[in-house]
């Protein structure tokens, strides 16, 4: 068994372990796949502040998002197809994260259902909603999340169309994955994972298919899919949204001061800076960069979360010093869970939890509250999208 340092080690043996097209489907940008670089190379530019000879005694990472008790301030971000990088993959990520005492998110277009996820963990977990023009849908959705005593709703408002990933198109991607010669012979590559497929019957859309109107076979979900989303959007909607649910609404995909006030307006109890982890508007600035500016604008009157571009504990810390309450990893986690299942997310968990503690003591600190921008060397026109690095 390969030494685990790093989640660099996890995304090395996920690759290894899981089908061509379901690694490429996470390990991508749109277009270009400018923004998704920048994501992780902008975390770079900040410098940490190196304190000696204060008492890094008694440390503590613990705090709240929502509301709602944390170990760390990180939660695990809402990522399709999750049941297709692992079998299972949903209830496995969920299970590692209430065990570790980190909140998780389910993605509407998971393929463990929001009921079965449910049945399988005990604490309530967040659910991940797009914003859909089938409003019986939508309800039902609701409906459905509320009676699976979810704690929250996520609203993603940064895919109303879809950003083109050109891999997922040469690869010809879909849950169950097509059978080609190509796929055949990739797949049986990865014993480990045909395993875990033929002894699940989890492979298909759990949220869609049987619940969205004429869904029934995955053949008439593509169609769904493609016609699903409601590209008539505004802040009207948004807000009906948060009405129909009622409790803890948290809006994710926002990445300009304008609608950070918008949404602020709306009085949601989070927003999520993000840019879909570079996986929709190619050459929209880094979330790592806009986050200071939306703090600015906004953090007095709506918790700020962000992520895009987490790939250690060192860049949670440096989100937080610039003032995000809380973070998501999203391919962070996703890489544990193709590489070891359970034991994997909980070992990309433990990763981050260590660096995060250790980077706070040697920054001197020793609570995750007190980190700010005393922690943190940051180069002049960061904050400014204008500016170059
Ligand atoms: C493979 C994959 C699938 C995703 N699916 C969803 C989704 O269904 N809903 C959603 O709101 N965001 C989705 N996202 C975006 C994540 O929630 C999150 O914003 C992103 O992964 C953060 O960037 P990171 O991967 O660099 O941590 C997905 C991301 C990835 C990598």
């Amino acid at each position: 068994m390969p030494v685990i340092a790093e989640i660099e080690d996890l995304r090395r043996l996920y690759r290894r372990r899981t089908p061509r097209m379901f690694f490429d489907y996470a390990e991508s940008g749109s277009w270009s796949e400018q923004t998704f670089r920048e994501n992780t190379s902008d975390f770079a530019h900040l410098r940490l502040r190196q304190r000696v000879a204060v008492d890094m005694s008694n440390r503590s990472t613990a705090s709240t998002m929502i509301g709602q008790d944390v170990a760390m301030p990180v939660a695990l971000a809402p990522v399709g197809l999750t049941g297709m990088q692992c079998a299972d993959g949903e209830i496995k990520a969920a299970r590692a994260a209430e065990k570790f005492g980190v909140p998780f998110t389910l993605s509407t277009l998971s393929i463990c259902s929001i009921e079965d996820v449910a049945a399988h963990t005990s604490k309530p977990f967040w659910f991940q909603v797009y914003t859909l023009k089938d409003e019986e849908f939508m309800r039902r959705l609701f409906d459905r999340a509320r009676a699976a005593n979810c704690a929250a709703i996520v609203l993603t408002l940064d895919l109303q169309v879809l950003g083109q990933r050109h891999k997922d198109l040469r690869n010809g991607l879909s849950a169950p994955p097509k059978l080609t010669l190509k796929s055949i012979a990739n797949m049986m590559t990865k014993v480990q994972w045909g395993l875990g497929m033929l002894g699940t019957r989890r492979r298909f859309f759990g949220n869609v298919v049987g619940h969205a109107k004429g869904v029934t076979d995955p053949a008439s979900l593509s169609a769904w899919t493609a016609e699903a989303f409601d590209e008539t959007l505004d802040w009207d909607r948004v807000r009906q949204f948060r009405d129909m649910w009622g409790g803890k609404f948290i809006i994710k995909g926002i990445l300009d001061v304008e609608d950070a006030q918008k949404a602020a307006d709306l009085g949601v109890d989070a927003i999520v800076v993000s840019n879909h982890g570079g996986r929709q508007l190619d050459g929209a600035m880094s979330s790592i960069r806009m986050l200071p500016r939306i703090v600015d604008a906004v953090g007095d009157r709506v918790e700020v979360h962000m992520d895009s571009g987490i790939r250690s504990g060192q860049d949670v810390l440096k989100a937080l010093s610039l003032g995000a309450h809380g973070t998501y990893i999203g391919r962070a986690f996703t890489y544990g869970l193709g590489a070891m299942g359970e034991a994997g997310v909980t070992r990309a968990l433990q990763i981050i939890h260590k660096e995060l503690d250790t980077t706070m003591a040697l920054c001197g600190e020793r609570d995750v509250h007190n980190l700010g921008p005393q922690n943190l060397i940051v180069p002049q026109g960061f904050d400014d999208p204008t500016m170059r690095l």
